[in-house]
């Protein structure tokens, strides 16, 4: 796939995937906070952007503790990884203080935004739901209101098989 192709949206998609291997390059915080900025404009309910990104290196205290916290499936491979993070959604609206049933939803999508934006840069973005949450709230002092949504581990890959494996299910099957 040429640089240009990988450009557009349909590109970046085609060229994401989920890896359990990373190389040893480590990815720069201006690259992060590229990532970030396209995660800040994210839509959300009444424009309420519940979400926030943990970010761990390997060899900061937090990396461990988001890494203590992942079940063991996800240990084996997610160690290997310069960047360890967890998403964060406030579940409730701050304009009101009522329940945000949208935050999750919407913190999902800011991380699509956010992935998709290390596409074009080789940068890919592992995300599991196989932690305890309660492992990182104890260890870990979050923004008042904020809980654990995903972990994602962040970094260059090469090219893989692993893209090759990988299965979906059909238009006819999610159009309803
Ligand atoms: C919310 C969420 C939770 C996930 N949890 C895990 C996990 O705990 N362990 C894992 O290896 N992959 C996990 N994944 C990755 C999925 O298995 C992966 O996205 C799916 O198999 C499709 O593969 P692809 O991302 O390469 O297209 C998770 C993905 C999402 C979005």
């Amino acid at each position: 796939m040429s640089a240009q192709e990988i450009k557009t949206i349909k590109g970046m998609v085609a060229k994401r995937f989920s890896p359990t291997t990373f190389t040893d390059q480590p990815v720069s915080d201006e690259l992060i906070n590229n990532m970030l900025d396209a995660a800040r404009w994210a839509p959300s309910s009444y424009n309420e952007q519940p979400w926030k990104f943990l970010v761990t290196r390997k060899g900061d205290e937090n990396f461990q503790k988001v890494y203590d916290a992942l079940m063991e499936g996800n240990q084996n491979w997610a160690g290997n990884a310069p960047i360890l993070m967890v998403t964060l959604a406030n579940d409730n609206y701050a304009r009101n203080g009522k329940p945000n049933r949208h935050a999750w939803h919407d913190t999902g999508m800011a991380m699509g935004f956010f992935l998709l934006a290390g596409v074009e840069a080789g940068v890919q973005v592992h995300q599991m739901g196989g932690f305890f949450p309660e492992k990182i709230e104890r260890n870990i002092t979050l923004p008042e209101g904020y809980h654990p949504v995903a972990v994602a581990a962040v970094g260059y890959t090469e090219e893989s098989a692993e893209q090759e494996s990988r299965t979906r299910k059909s238009i006819q099957e999610i159009r309803v």
